[in-house]
């Protein structure tokens, strides 16, 4: 049913979700960590001339995927600075407020904001978080969890699989990586209390699969049992170009089961899902200056989206949103630029990383003449490099050789962090008059605190409400409060360094 009655709606207590606000049953949101303006032009003329249309002599390239959704641009600042995080801005998307850099999902004064998630689940939505980074990640964790700090992710599993968030379980379906903040040290894991989560999931009811095999064995008809927990790495999966097809899925296989078991779920019911989808490691790629993994992620994201919008074409009761928490690398593509170079890279400067640290033999320089530098793609280099990086450290060489590989594909990086960039808002949900909707309500110029406010209003929900619930027993479940000063120092300082994987 497409949309929900006014007996309902006044039954639920709060005039606000007045029945001609509600206009969807469903929302589907997905995040592009870290991916920029030039990540879409790079891909788009990367694809279409790799296939075909166009040369980079004469260009014609195609429109790729999200380009026929734009709906608008974003701003994504955190309160304490002008360049976000992902914690800051995707609290921002997933709670409607502005926060500072590292905040999972608390205002500035450390105090637990609701998600636009835990909104739903309130309200007797099914809920989704399907990611590609440890799913105890900044994105991932702004739905479901609040601590005052990004990197205290044994925390962040705990309160996301319902350990000790408030209200139990709020998520029916977790998929990433990051296992091993769900399990103890002493299995192999990186939690110090000693508690196993996935054991404690399997004892809820989850059902729990820890690579593609048992991925695949659990489920029926393309749709997984739920509540359903899938932990397919210790850390963050592997980037698109490096899976091993047989040992994880794709983010667009863990999408599709994704959003067929919820479709399911909720068929007989009057309420719908959210789901949360993230490309997460677009944005590691921009970290690494790796712009063969950006790539390549981009095009899977673009993959899914395709997916997605399709899918919200057949299904009028379904909308979707996406956007970028912020931009990564400052990648540019001036004149003379040839994305056809990246056809020749095979594999991530991470994955070669580990090749060349798990190399036992003493002929290092071989091994990069001979393999590494085949799987990167790079051709022009002379025999003083390879010896130069043969005795330099594994991360030092990894650095140089990708910035020669970005130098023969002509684009430049700026940074090894995220910049203020604008970032792109797409948009879909089938029929003209749902479309227009849309472009005036969420469409145009906004900042990234007011998109699940949109969500919000069409699925009839009130985050407000969901709030005064999260604190209504008391907030002393965000712990750490008097260290509040402290780390949100911390948290720009770690902004602005290289990474913060
Ligand atoms: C799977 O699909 C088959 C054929 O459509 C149907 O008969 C069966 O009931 C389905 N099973 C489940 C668990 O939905
Ligand atoms: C951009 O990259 C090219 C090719 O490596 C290099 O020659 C140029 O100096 C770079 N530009 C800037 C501003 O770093
Ligand atoms: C508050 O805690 C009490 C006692 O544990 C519980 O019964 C109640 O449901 C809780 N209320 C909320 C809003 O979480
Ligand atoms: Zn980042």
């Amino acid at each position: 049913m497409l949309f929900r009655s006014l007996s309902i709606a006044i039954a639920s207590g709060a005039l606000v979700h007045s029945a001609a606000a509600v206009k969807a049953k469903n929302f589907i949101y997905v995040v592009p960590d870290g991916y920029g303006v030039p990540s879409q032009v790079f891909a788009r003329d990367f694809y279409s001339i790799t296939n075909g249309q166009g040369t980079v002599a004469r260009p014609d390239t195609a429109a790729l995927g999200v380009d026929s959704i734009v709906i608008g641009t974003v701003k994504t600042q955190a309160s304490d600075n002008l360049v976000t995080d992902s914690a800051a801005s995707g609290t921002a998307f997933a709670c409607g407020i502005p926060t500072y850099n590292g905040a999972i999902a608390v205002n500035d004064d450390g105090e637990p904001v609701a998600s636009i998630l835990e909104a739903a689940h309130l309200d007797g939505f099914k809920t989704g978080l399907v990611v590609t980074s440890r799913i105890t990640h900044a994105t991932p964790a702004v739905y479901a969890a609040h601590v005052l700090d990004r990197d205290s992710e044994n925390e962040i599993a705990g309160h996301q699989v319902g350990y000790n968030h408030p209200w139990g379980s709020v998520v029916d379906i977790l998929i990433g990586g990051g296992r091993q903040h769900y399990l103890p040290s002493s299995e192999g894991g990186s939690r110090t209390d000693s508690v196993n989560l996935v054991n404690w999931a399997i004892e809820k009811g989850f059902t729990y699969a820890a690579d593609k095999p048992d991925f695949l064995d659990v489920q029926e008809n393309g749709t997984l049992p739920l509540p359903f927990l899938g932990l397919f790495a210790n850390s963050h999966m592997d980037y698109e170009i490096d899976r091993n097809i047989e040992e994880q899925p794709s983010l667009l296989e863990t999408t599709k089961a994704s959003i067929e078991t919820l479709v399911k779920a909720t068929s007989d019911s009057e309420k719908g899902y959210f789901i949360m989808i993230e490309a997460s490691r677009i944005d590691h790629a921009g970290h690494s200056n790796d712009i063969t993994s950006h790539l390549h992620e981009t095009l899977m994201y673009n993959e899914v989206m395709l997916y997605l919008k399709e899918f919200v074409e057949a299904h009028p009761d379904t909308q979707l949103l996406s956007a970028a928490d912020h931009e990564c690398g400052g990648l540019t593509t001036p004149d003379g630029y040839d994305p056809t170079v990246l056809a020749r890279g095979q594999h991530s400067g991470e994955y070669l990383a580990k090749v060349i640290s798990s190399y036992e033999g003493d002929d290092l320089a071989g091994l990069l003449r001979d393999t590494i530098l085949p799987a990167v793609g790079l051709q022009g280099y002379t025999e003083s490099d390879i010896q130069n990086w043969a005795s330099a450290s594994v991360s030092d060489a990894g650095s140089s050789i990708l910035a020669k590989f970005a130098a023969e594909a002509g684009v430049n990086w700026s940074t090894g962090g995220h910049t203020s960039a604008d970032i792109m808002l797409y948009g879909y949900v089938h029929g003209q008059e749902n479309l227009n909707y849309m472009r005036d309500n969420i469409g145009g110029f906004r900042d990234n605190s007011e998109l699940p406010g949109y969500v919000a209003k069409v699925l009839g929900l009130s985050l407000e409400d969901a709030t005064a619930k999260l604190r209504s027993n008391g907030t002393s479940f965000v712990q750490k409060r008097h260290l509040l000063r402290e780390i949100k120092k911390r948290a720009n300082s770690i902004a602005r360094a290289h990474s913060h994987e």
